[in-house]
This record gives structure tokens, sequence and C-alpha cells, in this order.
């Protein structure tokens, strides 16, 4: 009888690791000071993968889930972006998405589904249920999402990245067109109508919550939570972040880590799914033995050796370490630690030997730096996230951005001089002292009278319904 709770809140993440973690981590944010529970209705194109079941069986028991039956996409041709196979891969689910949240026992309160999963608004507004999307990145994203199907996409009719001036997103620094998230680089493509159709339907969710904070992304919030006609109010309940992603920290890295000086060690990892061509590597490794810095490396096999990477799972056969220039690791021993494909990156950026964080600048990353005070080297890849560079360097400046050079290359000088000057430079101190500051105010924000603790609290009382209002 304990877990038997009348009322419960749906989650639809779309189709990837990528948007299931950030939502699990908001539920059981919402579970530390709230009688909730979750279900967790994951559409898929495929069986589910242990990545997933391992994460989802070690939930706490307010947190349930259901895979629905796997789509056929068999249908789409060769070359079909990410965006458009997320988002058929829900629209063909609702189906049995509708039947998911019909056979719950306890009455769902709130379908919470991301930034792909619009088209759930429909059988939830069917069934008389809210929908609130789950935006997993920036304030100055999701600003864009409205300027795009509000504004930009009847007034610009080339290709953004030909627009001679940069696009003035309401609340943000100036960026321009070629840094705008990839689904928009070809407007002539699938994956940019499915941006379009989803981000012209978020006015119609009762609520987006939004994973940043006030004084990270003082002029984009402020301009989301203007009211406007049509807008949905926004809840900003940032940073929250993956506090354990299953694998934990016995790893050979934190012991080098521990027996390095403090604030010593630049840490440089791509994110799970980011990869570099063999150039590049070359460049990188060149680059970090000439910055005479300490360096903690998570190495993966480059993109142009390995053609299998999938796109949610770019963990490969192949060792990395064949790919370093011949002699790197004895030049570079004592002083750099390289790691194969992966480390406990949540243990490793509070370690206190980590000065510095050179990341592809994946939203998640980002808030794990912040929340731990690290300023960074931003080297954008893929996704947002060439966006989200401009704006921790530009705006927010607690980022270095190393220039890209005319073969495409960002190369060795560069980094060695971008990863000196950040570890012991004097704009290094600036970046270091604006990042502890910010450190700071996602704590409070987070704490006990925070604005992101208001607003999880906001959501909560919404959600758990009527039983337990009157506990
Ligand atoms: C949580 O809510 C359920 C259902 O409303 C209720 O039965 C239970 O007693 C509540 N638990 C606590 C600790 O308040
Ligand atoms: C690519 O995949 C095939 C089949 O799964 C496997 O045999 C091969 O070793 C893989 N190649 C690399 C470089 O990982
Ligand atoms: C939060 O606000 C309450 C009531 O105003 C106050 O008593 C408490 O000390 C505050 N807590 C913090 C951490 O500021």
């Amino acid at each position: 009888m304990e877990n038997q709770h009348q009322s419960i809140v749906a989650m639809i993440p779309s189709p990837g690791m990528g948007h299931l973690i950030p939502m699990i981590e908001f539920a059981k944010t919402l579970l530390l000071h709230h009688n909730l529970s979750f279900i967790f209705i994951i559409p898929t194109d495929a069986p589910p993968s242990t990545a997933q079941t391992t994460v989802l069986r070690s939930l706490p028991s307010a947190i349930s889930h259901t895979f629905l039956p796997p789509v056929t996409l068999s249908d789409l041709p060769l070359g079909t972006k990410i965006e458009t196979i997320i988002s058929l891969t829900v629209l063909r689910s609702l189906p049995s998405l509708r039947h998911a949240l019909l056979s719950q026992t306890a009455a769902v309160t709130a379908v919470v589904s991301d930034l792909f999963g619009t088209d759930t608004f429909d059988v939830a507004n069917e069934l008389n249920i809210p929908s609130y999307v789950f935006f997993p990145s920036t304030a100055m994203a999701l600003s864009f999402s409205f300027y795009l199907s509000q504004h930009l996409h009847q007034n610009v009719q080339c290709e953004f990245r030909d627009l001679p001036e940069p696009v003035q997103i309401p609340g943000c620094v100036p960026v321009h067109g070629k840094d705008l998230l990839d689904p928009v680089q070809d407007r002539s493509n699938d994956a940019y109508k499915w941006l379009l159709h989803h981000t012209s339907r978020y006015k119609l969710a009762h609520g987006i919550i939004e994973n940043s904070f006030l004084e990270l992304e003082p002029g984009a919030i402020k301009e989301l939570q203007r009211e406007e006609p049509g807008r949905p109010p926004v809840y900003p309940v940032g940073p929250i972040i993956n506090l354990d992603t299953g694998r934990t920290g016995n790893h050979d890295c934190l012991r080098w880590l521990d027996e390095q000086p403090r604030g010593s060690v630049i840490f440089v990892c791509f994110g799970s799914g980011g990869t570099l061509t063999s150039a590049q590597m070359d460049e990188l490794a060149l680059g970090l033995e000439k910055s005479e810095q300490r360096f903690l490396w998570v190495v993966k096999s480059p993109n142009d050796k390995v053609t299998n990477a999938s796109y949610f799972n770019a963990e490969t056969q192949a060792n990395p370490f064949d790919f370093l220039p011949k002699g790197f690791v004895e030049r570079t021993k004592g002083r750099g630690f390289v790691v194969s494909s992966w480390a406990p990156q949540t243990q490793v950026l509070s370690h206190g030997s980590v000065g510095g964080f050179l990341t592809h600048c994946g939203w998640n990353s980002i808030l794990e730096s912040v929340v731990n005070g690290v300023p960074l080297v931003a080297w954008p890849l893929y996704a947002e996230q060439k966006m989200n560079a401009v704006m921790v360097s530009e705006d927010v400046k607690v980022a270095l951005r190393p220039k890209v050079g005319e073969n495409v290359l960002v190369e060795s000088e560069e980094i060695a001089s971008v990863v000196k000057n950040l570890m012991e430079g004097e704009e290094g101190k600036k970046l270091r002292y604006r990042m502890k500051e910010l450190k700071d105010a996602a704590a409070k924000t987070l704490g006990e009278n925070g604005s992101s603790t208001k607003h999880i609290s906001q959501l909560a009382l919404k959600w758990q319904g009527k039983a337990s209002l009157t506990n």
C-alpha cells in the first residue's frame, strides 16, 4: 500500500539517453521535497538498451517506467536526420502512449514531454491532462525557439548562415547564423520542418520547464518571463545536473588527480557523443603537449577512422589510444593522463585538482562546470553547442574559445595558447572569479528560498492533484 499514490505525473522523454537522463534528474529533484510519483513512458524504435534499463532500474520506487512498443522506421531514407527520427518515433508512438495513459490506475495530473515531443500534447488534450515541456537546453535556445517560429521563419528568406548580420535573439548576445543550432542550417531538410513544428507548438503547453537560472542567463530568462499573449509560463529550475550515471568513481584517473596540485589540471572531454577527426586529434594532442599544463583527456577514436559509431552510442570497439601521435603518451607522462572513452565526469569536475574544462559545450557539461566553479575552453561540435559556446564565451564570460584556422582545424599553437591562458593567464583569473560567483549563485537558487526551488514547488503543487493538496 505504501506506493499507492492517487496521482501520477507522466514523463515522456524523446529517444536517446541524452533526453532521458535530464528528465530523470528533474524528477529526482522534485522528489527531494515533494510527495509525487512519476512514470516514464518511453517511445522507442528498438528494444531498450542496457544503459537505459540500468539507469531506470536504479531509481527510487516513486519513479516507475514502461517502454512503449518499438515503432517501425524502416521507410525512412538513409541519411534521415536525427531530429526527424526522434520526432517520428514520438509521433508513431501516440496510439500506444494513449493506451499507456489510459491504463494508469492513478490519475495522471500532467504529461511532461521534451523539446521534440510536442505531438504528445494532442493525446494529453484529448484525455484532458495538462501538458508541459521540459527544455533541457539554454534559455537562449528557448528564446530562439519562439523567435524562430514567430519571426525569423517568415522574415528570413535565405539560409541563416548566409545572413550578413548576426541574429538578435531576444534577451541574448548576437549570434552569427552559422552558430545557430544544427537543424536550422538546412532549411529544405525535414529536420528543419520538424524543429519549426515543435517550436511553434511550445505555446500550446501549460508551462515550460527550463534547466537554467536567472544569474546565468538574466537577459534570456527575463525575456521569457515577460508576459506575452500566447506564451505559457516559463519555470527556470536549474541547474539540474546528472549527479550519478550508474557508474561511479573508483576510477584510476581520480587517484591520479589526488596526486596533482590544487586547480592545476585541465579536464578535456567532448561528451558521450563527441568525436574529432584524426587530423584534429593530432593537433589537440600536440597543443596539450605544448601548453605545458597538466591535463586529463578522455580520448575517443577519431570519427574518420571508425565508421561504426552510432549516434546514440558512440562507444566503439577500436582502441582510441592507437590514434594518438607517436610518443605522445611517453612525452607527457606524469603531466598528462589519458583515459579511454569515458571518465566519471561528475567526480572529476568536483575534484579540487581540476582548474579548467575543455568541453564540447553540451548544456549538461556546462552546468556541471558552473556548479563546480570550473572555467571553460569552449570547443563546440554539434546540435546547439555552437550557440552555447557563444553564450559562455561572449555573454557570460566564463570561457575562452579557440579560433578555427583556415584549414578548418584548431591548430596546436592556438590550443596551447588558449589552454595556457585559461590555466595561468590574467584572463583565466577573471574567468575563474566569474565562475566562482556563478557557482555561489547556483547554490543559492537551489537553496531553501532560492528561485529555482520556488519554481519546483509551484510545479509540484500543480501536479500533486487534489488528493495531496489536503495533506
Ligand atoms: C503521499 O501521497 C500519498 C497519496 O496522496 C499519501 O497516501 C501518502 O500518505 C503521502 N505520503 C507522505 C509522506 O505524505
Ligand atoms: C564495426 O561493426 C562490425 C559489426 O558490428 C564489427 O565487426 C567491426 O569490428 C566494427 N568496426 C570497428 C572499427 O569498430
Ligand atoms: C528562508 O526564509 C525563511 C522565512 O523568511 C527564513 O526563516 C530562512 O532563514 C530563510 N532561509 C535561508 C537559507 O535564507
